[in-house]
C-alpha cells in the first residue's frame, strides 16, 4: 500500500530505519528485495572521525598531526558514506541520508549538501545532546535542535526530518519550533545506546540495544498528539514496531510510515514484506482502498481522542488492587 512521506511517494509504509541493516549494499539489497518503502542509511557520525584520529594519534605517535589526521580521515569516511548513498539510490528505492554531528557546527551543512548531491531523496537528522550541565535549561538545549534544523533546511532543497529523543518535556512545542525552522517531518523516536553495569566486575557494558514491543505504546500517544496538532509535519514511528498490528496502530494514530530495526534483528528481512502485507490485508478487510482512508482515524482529534490525555490510574488503584 502506497504512502506519501516527506513529499516522497513510497511503495510501502514500511521503512528500514538507520541501523546496521542499511550500512552496506549487501544488507540494503535484502531490504529492497523484501519491499522496503524507503531506506534510512546508517548515520554518518562526525564523532567517529575524532575518535579515529585520537586513537591513531596516540598509537602511532603522530605528535601534533591531529588536525591533518582529522581532515584526512574525515574525507575518507565521508567519501565512503557518499558512495553508499549513491549505490543505494541506484536501487530506485528512496534513500534518506542520516546525519549526526557534534554540537551544532557546520559539519551538518557539509554532510547534508554532500548527501543531497550524492542522490539522497531526503535527510534525517539524528540529533541528541545529552545534558550534563546543570545550568542548561530545556529551552536552551532545544534551541540547539532548532538551530541545526534551520541551518540544514536552508542549505538543501530536499526534505528534512528530525529523529527526536524520547524524553522531551513538551514534544509538541519542540516539533512546532522545528516546523518553523523548515523541518518537513519528525521520527518518533530514536533509541540510543545505553550503558549498563556489571556489578561483579564493576565495569561498564552495553545494554541490549534492541526494543521490546511494549515500547510502542508511549510512541503511539505522542504520534496521535503530534499528527493531529501539527498535521504539516509528517510523522514516522520508530521504536517498538515489531509486527503488522503495530504498524496499523501507528498509521491509525496518524503516522505516514513506520521504521523497523529490531523486527529485522528478531525475524529477518522477511518481516519487511510481512508487515506490508499485513497492512494491506487489514485495510482490505476493513474496506479501505488507500492508506489515507484510515490514517489518523484514531489520532488525538478523533471522537475518543481524550483517551490519550489519560495518564493516571485513578480508577483502578488502590481500591482494585488485589
Ligand atoms: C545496533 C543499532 C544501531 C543503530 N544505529 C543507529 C544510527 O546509526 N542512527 C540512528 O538514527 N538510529 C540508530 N539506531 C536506532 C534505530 O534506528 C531505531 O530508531 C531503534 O532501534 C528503535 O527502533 P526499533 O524498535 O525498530 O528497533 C540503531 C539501533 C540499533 C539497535
Amino acid at each position: 500500500m502506497k504512502t506519501e512521506y516527506l513529499g516522497l511517494e513510497l511503495s510501502s509504509p514500511v521503512i528500514v530505519s538507520s541501523s546496521p541493516y542499511t550500512s552496506n549494499m549487501a544488507h540494503i539489497g535484502e531490504c529492497v528485495r523484501h519491499g522496503a518503502g524507503a531506506l534510512v542509511l546508517k548515520s554518518i557520525f562526525e564523532e567517529q572521525i575524532y575518535r579515529q584520529a585520537a586513537s591513531l594519534d596516540k598509537m602511532e605517535g603522530y605528535g601534533d598531526a591531529g588536525e591533518y589526521l582529522e581532515r584526512y580521515l574525515g574525507d575518507a569516511y565521508k567519501a565512503e558514506w557518499l558512495e553508499l548513498v549513491k549505490q543505494a539510490a541506484a536501487t530506485g528505492v528512496p534513500v534518506i541520508g542520516s546525519i549526526n554531528c557534534v554540537a551544532s557546527g557546520d559539519a551538518w551543512i557539509d554532510y547534508a549538501t554532500s548527501m543531497q548531491a550524492a542522490g539522497a531523496a531526503a535527510l534525517e537528522l539524528n540529533i541528541f545532546l545529552l545534558p550534563t550541565d546543570r545550568h542548561a535549561s530545556a529551552a536552551e538545549i532545544e534551541q540547539h535542535y532548532a538551530d541545526i534544523v534551520r541551518k540544514v533546511a536552508s542549505a538543501v532543497t530536499i526534505p528534512v526530518s528530525v529523529k527526536l529523543p524520547m524524553r522531551l518535556t513538551n514534544v509538541l512545542s519542540t516539533c512546532d519550533a522545528l516546523l518553523a525552522r523548515g523541518a518537513r517531518g519528525v521520527v518518533l523516536y530514536n533509541r540510543f545506546f545505553e550503558p549498563d553495569i556489571d556489578i561483579e566486575k564493576m565495569t561498564f557494558q552495553p545494554a541490549d540495544p534492541f526494543s521490546e514491543p511494549s515500547e510502542l505504546r508511549n510512541v503511539l500517544r505522542c504520534t496521535a498528539l503530534c499528527s493531529h496538532v501539527l498535521p504539516q509535519l509528517d510523522v514516522a514511528v520508530s521504536t517498538g514496531v515489531h509486527d503488522g498490528a503495530a504498524a496499523v496502530k501507528a498509521l491509525l494514530c496518524g503516522a505516514r510510515a513506520v521504521q523497523v530495526c529490531t523486527a529485522i534483528h528478531r525475524h529477518g528481512y522477511e518481516v519487511i514484506g510481512q508487515i506490508g502485507r499485513f497492512v494491506d490485508e487489514w485495510a482490505a478487510r476493513h474496506g479501505f482502498d488507500t492508506l489515507e482512508a484510515f490514517r489518523g482515524r484514531m489520532d488525538y482529534g478523533s471522537s475518543e481522542g481524550d483517551f490519550y490525555q489519560r495518564v493516571q490510574y485513578m480508577k483502578y488503584f488502590p481500591h482494585d488492587a488485589e
